[in-house]
This record gives structure tokens, sequence and C-alpha cells, in this order.
């Protein structure tokens, strides 16, 4: 049986492995990764699916700034299935378990970079994101929005930011 559930902390190495294994490093090179690195995912929104408690499934939600006005939103990614249980509706399943905790949170929106045709059916669209950019290269047809809050998006311009709340570094946190 898989079970989503939020990460647990002992279980970061075994998320990134399985980034690392269905991207190959490729995730820390997007331009996403500029509003994700140093920073904390957003609270309860950093999923994983298990079976038999090994990961086979994972996805992220970041706090990001949506435009110049700084109103709050989120970056969705990466979202990463264990090859060996693709087509099975797991990447759906934890897209729909993540929005509806997303909303459950109370954030207005979502932005990601990503296939247009595999989000199409989450409601992402790329004119929702229209008068976004992102801090460095994007294909504009993959970068897409979904109003959880009807309206949320409207006029949402600029660029999108990093909101996350900050890492701790080592000396920080004995501080
Ligand atoms: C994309 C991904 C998360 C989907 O997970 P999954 O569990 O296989 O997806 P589901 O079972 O929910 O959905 C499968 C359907 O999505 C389609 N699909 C999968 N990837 C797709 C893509 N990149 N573009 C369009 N359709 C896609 C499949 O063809 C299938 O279609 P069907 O329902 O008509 O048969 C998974 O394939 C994966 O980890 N891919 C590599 C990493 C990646 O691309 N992550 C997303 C960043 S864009």
């Amino acid at each position: 049986m898989i079970v989503i559930d939020e990460r647990r902390p002992n279980e970061a190495a075994a998320a990134e492995a399985l980034r690392m294994r269905v991207f190959g490093g490729s995730h820390l090179r997007k331009t996403s990764q500029r509003l994700r690195e140093g920073r904390l995912p957003a609270a309860g929104l950093d999923l994983v699916a298990r079976e038999d408690g090994a990961l086979v499934g994972v996805v992220t939600l970041w706090n990001v700034g949506l435009g110049a006005d700084g109103r709050p939103g989120l970056l969705l990614g990466p979202l990463a299935v264990d090859p060996e249980l693709r087509g099975a509706g797991l990447g759906a399943q934890l897209m729909r378990v993540s929005l509806a905790k997303a909303a459950g949170r109370g954030h207005g929106a979502v932005v990601l970079v990503g296939d247009a045709p595999y989000y199409a059916r989450f409601g992402f669209e790329a004119a929702a994101a229209g008068g976004l950019t992102l801090p460095g290269p994007f294909e504009r047809e993959r970068f897409l929005g979904l109003e959880i809050e009807p309206g949320w998006l409207q006029g949402a311009a600029g660029l999108v930011t990093p909101h996350g709340q900050r890492v701790m570094e080592p000396a920080q946190a004995a501080a």
C-alpha cells in the first residue's frame, strides 16, 4: 500500500536520492532552484509517497512572492515518481494531495515549471503565470500557474522571488 505523508526529517537523504535517480541532478541546475536554495519548504508541504517504508514519490512546495507586489504564493517542484511505478496514478495522487493541503493552509496560487500537457489536468495553464517572470532562463510555455483562490493571479506581474524561511546555518543554529 502506498501512503502519502509529510516527509520526516530522517527521510531527507532518501528523498534527494530519488530526485537524483529521476533527474540525474538537473533539478539542481534549473532556474526554479534559485527560489529553493537556502530555503525551507513551505510548512506542511514537503510530501513523500511511501511503499513499505521506501520512498517512491516526492513533491515539494515552496513559499514565493508572486511579482512586484510580493503577493504570496507557492512554487511546486520537484515532482518525481519512482520510474518503476510510473503510469499508475501516483504522480496525480501527489499533485492532488499537495494542492488540497495547500488549499487547506490558505494558499492562493501555485506556479511551476513543467510539461503543460501533464499539468493541465490539474488546472495549470501558462496564461495564469503570463505576467510573471523567473530569476533566470525559462521557457514561457512551461511556466504555469494555478489559482486556488479565484483571481489570486489576476494582475500579478514581475519577478517571482523566494519567500521561504531560510535554512539555518550550523553556526546560527548553535547561537
Ligand atoms: C511526471 C511524473 C511525475 C508523472 O508521474 P506518474 O505517476 O507516472 O503519473 P500518473 O500515473 O499520474 O499519470 C500518467 C499519465 O501522465 C502522462 N505523462 C507523464 N509524464 C508526462 C509528461 N511529461 N507530459 C505529458 N504527459 C505525461 C502519461 O502519459 C500518463 O498519461 P495517461 O493517463 O493518458 O496514460 C513522472 O513520470 C516522473 O517522475 N517523471 C520524471 C520527472 C518529471 O518529469 N517530473 C515533472 C517535472 S516536469
